[in-house]
């Protein structure tokens, strides 16, 4: 490791690699590290409290994967990532990730849509809020400084893939404090924003 003015960059290089992506499982081979979120994992986050301990103590239902191919977290890096998010709700809101800022404010993010339909939820801390719906194809970008989160609302897993810079880390615990300043919920009408 070396010190460029105050970014640590890699003093060794990585050779160049490919990898493979399947659209509709989200599966991504070879890949280093799988994260699981359970309902249990994502305290806080549902407005319905009531229905989420029913959730946890009825099996405790798989959220939402990520598979990662893990690269240095280092300034120059582009780190890739696929999040298989499932279909549910906990009360009548859907299924979602946790949400996070990058601990380096300054660094931004592209998702690609691959099966499935959710929202992508961001804001930021002055106060911005933004919500796009994302589906297969839809290339969405978050800009630094934009915390955010996906959501579920169709009945299969909505994938999609995502690059974002090495040394970005992800906050999380922002995120558990504040919340999202907007939910999406099942209505008999179909997804709502609010
Ligand atoms: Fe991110």
């Amino acid at each position: 490791m070396t010190e460029s003015g105050d970014r640590t960059v890699s003093s060794k290089p990585l050779d160049p690699f490919t990898l493979m992506l399947d659209f509709r499982s989200g599966a991504l081979e070879p890949h280093t590290s799988r994260t699981e979120r359970h309902v249990s994992d994502m305290q806080g986050a549902y407005a319905d409290a009531t229905a989420q301990e029913h959730l946890v103590k009825g099996g405790d239902p798989l959220v939402y994967e990520v598979l990662q191919y893990d690269i240095p977290e280092e300034v120059g890096q582009l780190i890739c990532c696929t999040t298989v998010l499932h279909p549910g709700t906990v009360g009548d809101e859907y299924f979602m990730t946790k949400g996070h800022y990058h601990s380096v404010r300054d660094t931004g993010e592209v998702y690609l849509g691959l099966r499935g339909h959710g929202y992508l939820l961001l804001m930021t801390e002055e106060g911005g809020k933004a919500a796009t719906p994302m589906g297969p194809g839809t290339v969405a970008y978050v800009p630094p400084n934009w915390a955010h989160r996906t959501v579920n609302t169709s009945e299969e897993p909505f994938v999609f893939f995502a690059v974002y810079p090495g040394q970005a880390g992800h906050d999380y615990g922002t995120i558990e404090k504040t919340g999202f300043p907007q939910r999406v919920l099942r209505t008999p009408e179909g997804a709502e924003l609010r």
